[in-house]
């Protein structure tokens, strides 16, 4: 599907197929070596009431927001954003050496949160831990992978996301912290779990308790992404995702009247 001005995206979580995973709001991959695809990117566009983690796989990121906040996100690097009472931001894609790809997924803040300050954290490829193990190459953005534990820290929700890159028929095995959402979205390559071949842009949803196994059928690199539920009502329109219809007015009104943005964010990076 086309969003912001003319860019292609993936999207799995947010369509009707599926309006939500919860905590989970939205999952965009993007990604061409066709730079008509996205260079026009995101103008500035508001967000409120959630998270957005973006994670740069290759190309690079320009940024900048409403109340200061300017930075270039590069390949390897993580961007988590708690939009929260409101961010207006802009964010466009730039290639390098021809290539651009990377991920935005939205997590969903829980009601007591919606409507708290502002909050970055930002690491650099060099502040995310590379664990090598047999044929697996995993990278650790956020949660932990054996002794590992990756730089961001989401509180309410405990994300898990994982890079995880195998060889041909090399095989990865994980077992969930806690009950959580989970899921898997190869994003080159197909990947196997159990019986069940999970092709390139599907995403295939875990059930929580047990430990699961995936394999490589050919080289194959997917992000593992898994967070606690919230369990509150969803009331989403467009980029406001609320508790109810009278919030979700409430961020249209501030946003028409000049008001949506409160306060200036906090910055953490490496
Ligand atoms: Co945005």
């Amino acid at each position: 599907m086309i969003e912001g001005a003319g860019v292609n995206v993936h999207r799995t979580i947010g369509t009707p197929a599926l309006r939500n995973l919860d905590p989970f709001i939205m999952l965009d991959h993007f990604g061409s070596s066709d730079p008509d695809q996205y260079i026009a990117g995101f103008p500035d566009h508001p967000h409120r009431g959630f998270i957005t983690l973006t994670y740069i796989l290759d190309g690079h990121m320009l940024h900048q927001d409403s109340m200061g906040n300017k930075g270039d996100l590069k390949a390897g690097g993580i961007q988590w954003m708690k939009a929260a009472s409101g961010v207006i931001h802009s964010e466009i894609p730039q290639q390098t050496k021809g290539l651009m790809r990377g991920f935005q997924l939205w997590i969903n803040l829980p009601a007591t949160e919606k409507m708290t300050d502002p909050n970055y954290q930002e690491f650099s490829a060099a502040a995310i831990p590379i664990v090598e193990q047999n044929d697996a190459t995993v990278r650790v953005i956020s949660g932990s992978y054996g002794n590992y534990k990756g730089p961001i820290e989401d509180p309410n929700t405990n994300v898990h996301y994982l890079d995880v890159a195998l060889l041909p028929r090399a095989n990865f095995s994980y077992e969930l912290p806690e009950t959580m959402t989970a899921f898997i979205y190869p994003y080159q390559g197909n990947g196997k779990i159990a019986n069940t071949t999970v092709p390139t842009h599907t995403l295939a949803c875990l059930s929580s308790d047990e430990r699961f196994e995936v394999s490589a059928t050919d080289e194959l690199r997917f992000i593992l992404v898994a967070g606690r539920p919230i369990g509150e009502p969803i009331v989403q329109y467009g980029p406001f995702v609320m508790s109810s219809r009278e919030e979700i007015e409430q961020a249209v009104n501030d946003y028409h009247d000049g008001t949506f943005v409160r306060t200036k964010a906090r910055w953490v990076s490496d």
